[in-house]
């Protein structure tokens, strides 16, 4: 069983509708024998079970399984929803999204339907179910794949039956259009309504401003619809799937409360890993400074979404749309690395996509292992050597990301600062300098959402929680902080903390809220960072830290509070900038300011917890360090993306267990290279006391 705690197993994504089906059983056999035992189907192959309305036909894909079957391949079944058929579109206008302006986005691309249409609903239940009664006890079925990449490439919904099914979600939650009007503050611009009729999905408006507060209910409208849409298909499948069978999506997509989605509906949730996006020459996603490191964030996010996760579709080949997205080809060794990052962050199934590249269509330059003929080349060969590692590194399979600091986040925060610029500004600055930071002072982090189901246990894992600036805080958020600093967790948060409530209002109660009692800091004043005040620092202990975008001037309300540091240069000059609280064992840190990289470095030194390998291996920031505990032993991997050999240090002697030798002292990774060491919890306690 994939994702049991007792294997690494890799996979691929296949196609057979792309192939003549004369090639399929020779895929098969090279698939196995270059190390994957299993493949992920027809995810967009609703005309290949119903290629007319009501006309069902069950041989292509019974053919393949009985193949993959035959070859001792295990198989990920899709339901095909990401794709209706022409004939249903045609059909069935209504089932298309459409533009914020209205007009339907027509059939020809993906993802083209939206999830609130009932015509769109019946005729996905009835294709689930169809596809699920009929395949779902095929003995080489081993899990099922719902639709694919939730809200990839729109996250935006303004069809008719989104209008109308976000009055229905509005109604639910407010019951009458009175607690509507004054929960979006309509009174404001005479934008009160008298019924939910009058109410709309964002429009095209003067200006381009909508009601803020209904943005932001919009989001969550729209999580709420991939939520039940994704609820609809795994409830028939649960009806179907053999006992043991897992149930999944893919992808990682915004505007999705993905945790909600998984906890609901999916045994674990996998994710889409493309770091090569990275080096997209047309500049797609430049992310620097770490260009393909940066995936180890999302990796982070879907670990918090789901302990247990797998890799649906991990990159093998270059990117490419005919229209969009050009990169280079991997470079030998990345698609190892590659490989490397997802498993160092938790994730014992790897499926590449895909395995041979696709001839014709949107995505004939997104490569997979094998190009346009299928011939041997480097990639494969690539493959087969990553088999051998991962069948070295059988024995971690179940073991635990070792993090012991966290940044916390919740939706409401995360779209609320989609919708507000200034939320905006602060929060994605900071959440970047935040992972630069940890990335290069080499400190495990986790993503932690507060939500309901969110315990004071969970949070008190962590040594260190930095929730850099929740804007919107909630009484139930504050109570569960509150208890995790009573019993010895530190705490640090940023410029704008308890500014808002959950609708999105400012709070008319002195700053930061309800976190003043928390915090012990007041707010008397704050200010957007004038451009002819950039140069205005942060003094703390001698340590000048940088004060960008936005400044609260604080002032100490609790005895247990006091200034750490103080502005220096503009109109704040000596007033405080850093306020600590002690709050039973633990403290609470108020930073006034946005965080940037070196902000954070100097909170990680002085929370003592940089460097948390430091005695027993020296690495340069070039390098990522990730650590995977399962019963007393760590699987600690460092992981060089850069195209330089990087030099490590070995403080002591360790098991490295891709090239299965011992290794001591100054240590060469080859670039993009990766290395695995084996300690048990017991050898590193002793050297701990050791060196004390
Ligand atoms: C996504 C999809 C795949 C494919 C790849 C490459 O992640 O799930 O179907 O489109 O990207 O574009």
């Amino acid at each position: 069983m994939l994702l049991d705690g007792t294997n690494i197993t890799l996979g691929t994504c296949y196609y057979p509708e792309h192939w003549n089906r004369s090639i399929w059983a020779d895929d098969l056999t090279r698939m196995k024998e270059a190390g994957i035992s299993v493949v992920r189907v027809a995810e967009f192959a609703w005309s290949k079970i119903e290629p007319r309305e009501g006309e069902y036909t069950y041989e292509f894909f019974d053919d393949f399984l009985d193949l993959a079957w035959e070859a001792g391949m295990r198989v990920i079944f899709s339901t095909p929803t990401a794709t209706p058929p022409a004939w249903l579109t045609e059909e069935y206008p209504e089932v298309l999204n459409a533009t914020r302006d209205g007009d339907l986005i027509r059939h020809g691309s993906r993802r083209h339907y939206n999830y609130n249409s009932p015509v769109y609903r019946e005729l996905s239940a009835n294709i689930v179910e169809r596809a699920a009664r009929h395949y779902a006890g095929h003995p080489a079925v081993v899990g099922w794949q719902v639709d694919n990449e939730f809200n990839c490439e729109n996250q935006t919904f303004y069809s008719e039956s989104d209008n109308m099914a976000f009055r229905r979600f509005l109604k639910e939650k407010y019951g009458t259009v009175e607690c509507l009007n004054e929960a979006w503050g309509t009174v404001f611009w005479n934008q009160t309504y008298t019924a939910f009729s009058e109410v709309h999905v964002p429009r095209r408006t003067n200006s381009g401003a909508v009601n803020p507060h209904l943005e932001l209910d919009y989001i969550r409208f729209i999580s709420d619809s991939v939520c039940s849409f994704a609820a609809m298909q795994a409830d028939i499948l649960r009806q179907y799937i053999k006992p043991g069978d897992f149930i999944t999506t893919n992808g990682m997509f915004g505007h999705i409360d993905n945790h909600a989605l998984t906890r609901d509906n999916l045994t674990f949730y996998t994710y889409d890993s493309y770091p090569n996006f990275a080096y997209c020459v047309d500049g797609f996603q430049a992310q620097e400074p770490f260009k393909d490191r940066w995936s180890s964030r999302s990796l982070a996010e879907v670990r918090s979404i789901s302990p247990k996760f797998g890799i649906m579709e991990q990159q093998s080949g270059a990117n490419g749309w005919n229209v969009s997205m050009e990169a280079p080809a991997p470079r030998p060794g990345q698609m190892t690395l590659w490989t490397m990052q997802s498993i160092a962050h938790g994730a014992d199934y790897i499926s590449y996509f895909r395995w041979r590249t696709c001839t014709f269509g949107t995505e004939m330059y997104w490569h997979g292992i094998l190009d346009y003929s299928g011939r041997e080349n480097r990639r494969l060969k690539e493959l087969r050597e990553i088999s051998r590692k991962v069948a070295n590194l059988q024995e971690a399979a179940g073991a635990v990301y070792e993090a012991r600091v966290a940044i916390v986040r919740d939706y409401d925060n995360q779209w609320d600062a989609e919708v507000d610029h200034w939320h905006g500004r602060i929060l994605r600055p900071s959440e970047d300098a935040l992972f630069t930071a940890l990335q290069q002072s080499h400190v495990m982090f986790d993503y932690v959402y507060l939500d309901d189901f969110v315990s004071v246990g969970q949070l008190a894992r962590y040594s260190v929680l930095f929730y850099p600036h929740p804007e919107i805080l909630t009484k139930q958020r504050v109570k569960l902080l509150e208890q995790y600093t009573a019993s010895g967790g530190k705490l640090v948060v940023g410029c704008r903390t308890g500014q808002k409530d959950l609708r999105g209002f400012c709070v008319a109660e002195p700053l930061p809220g309800l976190a003043a009692y928390l915090t012990g800091t007041d707010v008397p004043e704050y200010t957007l960072a004038a451009p002819d005040e950039a140069d205005v620092v942060i003094n703390w202990d001698g340590v000048k830290l940088a004060a960008p975008v936005f400044r609260d001037m604080l002032a100490v309300c609790g005895e247990d509070a006091q200034v750490l540091a103080r502005y220096e240069g503009g109109c704040y000059a000596g007033e405080p900038a850093l306020v600590r609280n002690c709050f039973g064992r633990g403290e609470v840190y108020y930073f006034g300011s946005t965080f940037d990289v070196a902000t954070v470095k100097t909170f990680l030194d002085k929370l003592s917890v940089k460097e948390p390998l430091a005695l027993l291996l020296r690495l340069p920031e070039s390098c990522e360090l990730a650590v995977r505990r399962k019963d007393n032993t760590d699987y600690i991997f460092v992981l060089n993306y850069t195209k330089e050999e990087a030099k490590i240090n070995l403080l002591f002697p360790l098991e490295e267990l891709l090239g299965g030798m011992r290794e001591e002292g100054e240590v060469t990774v080859p670039a993009y290279g990766v290395k695995v060491y084996r300690t048990s919890c017991m050898e590193r306690e002793a050297i701990n006391r050791g060196k004390a």
